[in-house]
């Protein structure tokens, strides 16, 4: 299972990139937004610490036709910038344009099985179903992905699943068992998900016990 961080952030995606976890980023307008008024400069940024992983850069046109242009700009950035293009309706058919073009497309806001299925059909590459928004609405939303992987196997696509909107721990442990292709991380998430109390703990008291042998040469 791959990795990503849900981030435009450029100090952590510097402070994660060491550990060797992450396999991509997604971004998003709002993560962008948040980063000054040069998003194209923090994606050549991004696509300097993380050369030939995946890049997820979503359209912020609104027409079809301007979409499908923007999505080809986008494209261009970088040979593995992969163009994030939201699940309506009015934009199906640019992205089976999009894909018999070559363009690496991940199609996000993803709520539902039919959504999924759609968009299979059409060659995404990439599906992100958002879990925690289905959560806003007081629906569990981790069971989408059981079902999305079912349809996905079912069917032999070769859209990768990607869960996205995970905001707690159970989010990512539903997403592992769903068996997803890839997770999409908040940093907040990662950095739990790679601490453990008891770890901590442990480690603490081999370090005491071990200092009772005052000064032995080991190995
Ligand atoms: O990758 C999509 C993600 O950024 C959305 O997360 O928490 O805004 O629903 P959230």
């Amino acid at each position: 299972m791959k990795i990503f961080l849900d981030t435009a952030r450029i100090d952590e995606v510097k402070q994660w990139v060491d550990t060797g976890l992450v396999d991509g980023i997604t971004t998003n307008p709002s993560h962008l937004s948040t980063q000054g008024d040069q998003p194209t400069q923090i994606i050549a940024q991004l696509s300097q610490l993380l050369p030939n992983k995946p890049i997820s850069v979503q359209v912020t046109e609104h027409e079809p036709e301007a979409v499908y242009k923007q999505a080809h700009a986008i494209a261009r950035l970088g040979p593995s910038i992969v163009v994030k293009i939201p699940c309506k309706r009015e934009y199906y058919s640019i992205i089976g344009r999009l894909v018999e073009e070559g363009v690496l497309v991940n199609v996000t806001l993803v709520f539902t099985l039919e959504q999924s299925l759609f968009m299979c059909k059409l060659g995404a590459h990439y599906i992100s179903p958002f879990i925690g928004r289905w959560d806003d609405l007081d629906v569990d939303g981790s069971q989408i992905l059981y079902r999305i992987r079912a349809m996905i196997d079912t069917y032999h696509y070769n859209t990768q699943l990607l869960a996205a909107s995970l905001r707690h721990m159970r989010h990512l442990h539903a997403a592992i068992a769903a068996r997803v292709d890839i997770v999409t991380l908040p940093v907040t998430l990662l950095e739990q998900a790679t601490g453990h109390l008891l770890t901590d703990a442990g480690d603490k008291k081999f370090t005491q016990d071990w200092q009772k042998l005052s000064g032995a040469i080991f190995p």
